[in-house]
């Protein structure tokens, strides 16, 4: 028997259950290959084919989000504070850091640094991110709903 003939009836015919584990490995190693490009492509293309005018409407039914649930509180004109800090710049701004703005402990010692992922997380359940902030509990807990304003919120911060 040479060797390309004992690999072949190896490969093929045998049930090993080494033989079994390192299918299985294989087979393992291939979904998470296609599972990866399959992601890869959709985030890059999902961007990709977003037109200016696209980009413009969501921009747009973020502000009328920001309008309903956060314009009460927060202006994006750093010169007209109210109830809550401005907003503007507001994604990489350090937590907390508005001159003048009279913050919670627990905000201004927080140590944050605001991102689109915890921004996320701070509009969804902001009482549950940060016990002990004077923001009243906002519950924005539709993926989509967030989505706008987490796109107003970068547009304002452009
Ligand atoms: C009822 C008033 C109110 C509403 C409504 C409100 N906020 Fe706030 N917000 C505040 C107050 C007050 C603070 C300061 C909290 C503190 O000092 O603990 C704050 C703080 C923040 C901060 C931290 C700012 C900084 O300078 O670190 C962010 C970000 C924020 N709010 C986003 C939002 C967004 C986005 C919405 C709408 C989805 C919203 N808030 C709705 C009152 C409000």
């Amino acid at each position: 028997m040479t060797y390309n003939e004992l690999t072949d009836d190896w490969v093929t015919n045998s049930n090993s259950p080494e033989v079994k584990f390192m299918k299985k490995i294989f087979k393992l190693f291939q979904v998470i290959t296609v599972g990866l490009l399959g992601l890869l492509c959709s985030s890059t293309t999902g961007h990709a084919e977003m037109t200016k005018a696209g980009q413009e409407a969501v921009v747009k039914a973020g502000e009328v989000m920001f309008q309903h649930r956060c314009r009460v509180c927060h202006s994006n004109d750093m010169k007209h504070p109210s109830y809550g800090p401005p907003l503007k710049n507001i994604i990489g701004r350090k937590a907390g850091s508005v001159i003048g703005f009279n913050y919670s402990d627990a905000l201004k010692n927080s140590g944050i640094i605001w991102t689109n992922e915890n921004l996320r997380e701070w509009i969804k359940d902001n009482k549950s991110v940060m016990p002990g902030t004077r923001m009243r509990h906002i519950g924005v807990t539709d993926k989509t709903e967030q989505d706008f304003i987490l796109h107003y919120l970068a547009h304002i911060s452009k």
